[in-house]
């Protein structure tokens, strides 16, 4: 979309008819240049609705990211953060990989990701509005070799922040699906640079369905869920952005002083799997059956399987009928 499509889009965000004569006056162009900027708009999944005689609607309004809101959500935390905020990036994982020199605590919200990318080199499908999609850059002075076990910690982060808003049965699929009872709610991906005695850079990308269009939920290949589904009143974007920052820097705090084990027992509270007969899908095809017991120190699965209690560190976990 162009910055023009944007700025029609801002126009349109309360959820009322605007009619093409004023958008176009609004902008200084055509009524034309509007109808093309909105189909183009349209093409990107933007939910529109044209009416002959009333003009154009964004169904359901849009709350865009709005930097003073966030902030002032996070109240004293604002300061570890240096906020950015994009209209439209293939990638917000991608986009601060690519700038290792920012700070740590370089959060990078974007309304419209085009490319987002999911674990295992899936695609991440989300539509403007219906999801929150951030990135956050976080340095650490340890190497990679002791960042085991951070992927379930941000899942720790996660599901305190849900809490605030009382979502009703969310839970952590292992290693960190954030899912409810009929399909998966979210997602985290981590991806680190640097050195394997330190010190490191990790990029935390989060994504949440906020609601599910069906044209998204189409495209998800996987049973899907949504924030307005489980909470009774589901937070603003804003508010859900600040939550899960706040509780990220908390936890990224303890990660960093005591590693995974001391937030191991806040994941098994809200392990989805736990004592569940399940089976484990292996990269290379293979499957292990067993019932999960949670997790070890540094973050793999314990599955008691027929051969004793073992620990995984890769695999997709899958609910036994
Ligand atoms: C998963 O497969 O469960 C992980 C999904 C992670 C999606 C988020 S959206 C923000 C960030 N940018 C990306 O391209 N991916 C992550």
């Amino acid at each position: 979309m162009n910055p023009r499509a944007w700025q029609l889009l801002h126009l349109l965000s309360d959820g009322d008819f605007h009619s093409g004569e004023d958008l176009a006056r609004e902008l200084g162009v055509s009524r034309a240049t509007v109808f093309n900027d909105l189909t183009s708009a349209s093409e990107s999944g933007v939910q529109l609705q044209r009416i002959r005689g009333r003009g154009y609607r964004l169904h359901g309004g849009w709350q865009p990211y709005d930097r003073k809101e966030i902030e002032r959500f996070l109240g004293s935390a604002a300061p570890r953060f240096a906020l950015e905020i994009a209209h439209q990036i293939a990638s917000s994982n991608t986009e601060l990989l690519r700038r290792p020199e920012l700070i740590s605590g370089t959060v990078l919200a974007v309304e419209l990701q085009t490319a987002g990318r999911g674990r295992l080199g899936r695609p991440w499908h989300s539509g403007l509005n219906n999801a929150l999609t951030f990135s956050l850059l976080w340095r650490f002075d340890c190497g990679l070799n002791a960042l085991s076990g951070l992927s379930l910690a941000v899942g720790v982060a996660v599901m305190r922040a849900l809490k605030r808003f009382d979502a009703k049965g969310a839970g952590l699929k292992w290693p960190n699906d954030i899912v409810a009872p009929h399909g998966k709610l979210g997602g985290v991906l981590i991806e680190a640079q640097g050195d394997m005695y330190g010190p490191s850079i990790v990029v935390i990308g989060i994504g949440f369905n906020c609601s599910l269009p069906a044209r998204i939920d189409e495209l998800i290949n996987q049973p899907a869920a949504a924030l307005d589904q489980i909470c009774a009143k589901s937070p603003g974007r804003n508010e859900l952005l600040a939550a899960l920052l706040c509780e990220l820097a908390l936890v990224l705090d303890e990660f960093s002083r005591n590693g995974f084990a001391a937030l191991k027992e806040q994941w098994e509270e809200h392990h989805a799997h736990r004592d569940a007969q399940v089976f484990l899908q292996m990269p290379d095809g293979t499957q292990v059956s067993g019932i999960a017991r949670g997790v070890s120190d540094s973050g793999e699965l314990r599955l008691e399987t027929e051969q004793g209690t073992r620990q995984y560190h890769v695999g997709e976990v899958g609910l036994r009928s």
